[in-house]
């Protein structure tokens, strides 16, 4: 099999995979990160959502051969030391979870759209496809804006 190289969370990476392989069950399955869910596996519920050079991607939907050479980050790797990340922050002090499986996901998007814009509207927050299906959406929504407003 051939071997892609990448950075996960900071660090480099080898690995030995088919070049389909989904780049969700190279972080599971042979890196040991289980922070990505598997939900439907068709980019529908985004619960394995990383970002990929910043940008949130599905994972499952994402191949192997598509990210080497390229930045992988998952929910393991937002802290900075000992420092939550400020949206990992807000999710703690809204008490954001509840089976909390959607959770990591819904971080990662969160990551994504705040590095885009420090202001988000209503309408940017919308725009999160990630699914909840304990309807955490309120919590989320206030957990952004804590976020938005710990970041400016
Ligand atoms: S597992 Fe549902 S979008 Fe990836
Ligand atoms: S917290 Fe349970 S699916 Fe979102």
């Amino acid at each position: 099999m051939p071997i892609y190289n990448l950075t996960v969370n900071n660090q480099p990476v080898s690995v030995d995979a088919p070049a389909n392989l989904a780049l969700l069950w190279v972080l599971r399955d042979k890196l040991g990160i289980t922070g990505p869910k598997y939900g439907c596996g068709l980019d529908v519920c985004k619960a394995c959502t990383c970002l990929v050079n910043g940008k949130a991607v599905s994972t499952c939907a994402v191949k192997i051969s598509d990210v080497a050479n390229k930045k992988v980050t998952t929910i393991e790797g937002l802290a900075s030391g000992g420092t939550l990340h400020p949206v990992q922050q807000a999710w703690l002090d809204r008490d954001v979870p509840q089976c909390g499986f959607c959770q990591p996901g819904q971080i990662m998007a969160a990551v994504d759209l705040l590095s885009r814009t420090k202001t988000p509207t209503d309408a940017d927050i919308d725009a999160i496809e990630n699914m909840c299906r304990c309807g955490t959406y309120g919590r989320i929504r206030e957990a952004i804006r804590a976020a938005a407003a710990m970041m400016t």
